[in-house]
């Protein structure tokens, strides 16, 4: 009944630990821990986006699975319960490239589970994301399911909006015949993250303080609206491999490059919110609700201007619901292990574009 989820997206800001019970009718979060990933590691695991060589991908894969392990551990102690009581630890591993529009499409995620179930003598399932690859889909994003488990309703259509690294939605039409459907937005808070370090050195904006003092560039924002995957239709996904550094340099570069730093960091806020608000307005015409999960939900600046943004609709988050919201991503992946284990379907191939569901993740037992 018991289940641990473990997640470390691609902000790389900690690795999110969540001890979740399913009951029949109910689910709910026990303990929800996050284990902050110490500075270098954080920068190792981001320099290995790029060419970097296998040495190091592998590496990681055995620094990341041990560090797994441990916040499973941790969080077993800290909810003061036995490992007996866990039935299984679902880990999504940490992406280090996500290229699932390409010759060989391709995820992978690292973070060994073979140390995990050794160290924890949990069964773990991992590798969530490559068999909806492999049946044709993008591999992500996977949380729409979790979120259609959770919260579809119906009497009205939701939205619910994830806002990690990068920013995906998930659309719960109130009619039950119509499927589920959501797709990544585009970037979070990831090129906040990138922007704000490079100029300040820290790790976020907090409350887009920053980015608050700064000039929206309207030239700058709209070369970034031109990029083509914002247009793209559905299913679609990203990732760092794509939203990074260099995109916003390339962009800069053809705006002519003498834009403040801060009104850049003001743009690129907006960016995010433009993106959310066209998304929900193509594809979700109709929502009065949206329901906001992921880092970005305590940014309370962001909040307030997506609240402008959307006009009438009514935005809340899922503390609202009882569940706090940086805690839905390892929850889902809680929930996908069990998925696992019970030899059900985990994908949404009106999400992925995958070919038929299919089985998510591999088990690893010691
Ligand atoms: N108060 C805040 N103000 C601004 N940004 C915040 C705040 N709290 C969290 N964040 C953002 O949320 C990010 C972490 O979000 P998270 O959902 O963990 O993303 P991921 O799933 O990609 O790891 C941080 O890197 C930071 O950018
Ligand atoms: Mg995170």
């Amino acid at each position: 009944m018991l289940y641990i989820g473990l997640m470390s997206g691609t902000s790389m800001d900690a690795v999110d630990a969540a001890l979740v019970q399913f009951n029949q009718n109910s689910t709910q979060l026990l303990a929800y821990e996050e284990y902050p990933l110490d500075p270098g590691i954080r920068r190792g695991v981001r320099n290995l986006s790029g060419a970097s060589s296998i040495n190091e991908v592998c590496r990681y894969d055995a620094i990341l699975g041990n560090l797994f392990a441990e916040a499973a551990l941790n969080l077993i102690q800290k909810a003061g319960i036995t490992p007996d009581s866990i039935t299984a630890i679902g880990s999504h591993g940490q992406t280090v490239l996500h290229l699932p529009v390409h010759d060989y499409p391709v995820t992978i995620q690292i973070g060994d589970p073979n140390i995990i179930a050794y160290k924890t003598g949990k069964t773990t399932v991992a590798d969530f994301r490559r068999m909806d690859i492999a049946a044709g889909g993008q591999g992500a994003p996977l949380a729409p399911a979790f979120h259609e488990y959770l919260f579809r309703d119906n009497q009205r259509q939701y939205v619910i909006l994830n806002i990690g690294g990068i920013a995906n939605i998930t659309v719960l039409p109130a009619q039950p015949d119509i499927p589920a459907s959501g797709f990544d937005t585009g970037p979070g808070n990831g090129l906040l993250d990138d922007w704000n370090h490079l100029h300040n050195g820290t790790d976020m904006d907090k409350d887009s303080a920053w980015a608050s003092g700064g000039t929206v560039d309207q030239a700058l924002l709209k070369q970034f609206m031109a990029d083509p995957y914002f247009d793209a239709d559905p299913p679609k996904s990203t990732g760092r491999d794509y939203f990074n550094l260099a995109w916003i340099r390339s962009q800069i570069g053809r705006e002519g490059g003498n834009i403040e730093s801060r009104d850049v960091m003001a743009t690129l806020l907006n960016l995010t919110i433009n993106n959310i608000v066209t998304a929900i307005g193509r594809h979700a015409p109709d929502t009065q609700t949206v329901i906001v999960c992921g880092g970005g939900a305590r940014n309370r600046v962001l909040l307030a201007q997506l609240k402008l943004a959307l006009g009438g609709r009514q935005i809340i988050t899922t503390a609202d619901k009882g569940y706090n919201p940086d805690a839905i991503e390892a929850m889902t992946f809680a929930w996908l292990a069990k998925r696992r284990l019970d030899l059900k379907r985990g994908n949404l191939p009106t999400v992925t574009g995958a070919g038929k569901e299919v089985i998510l993740g591999a088990v690893y037992q010691s």
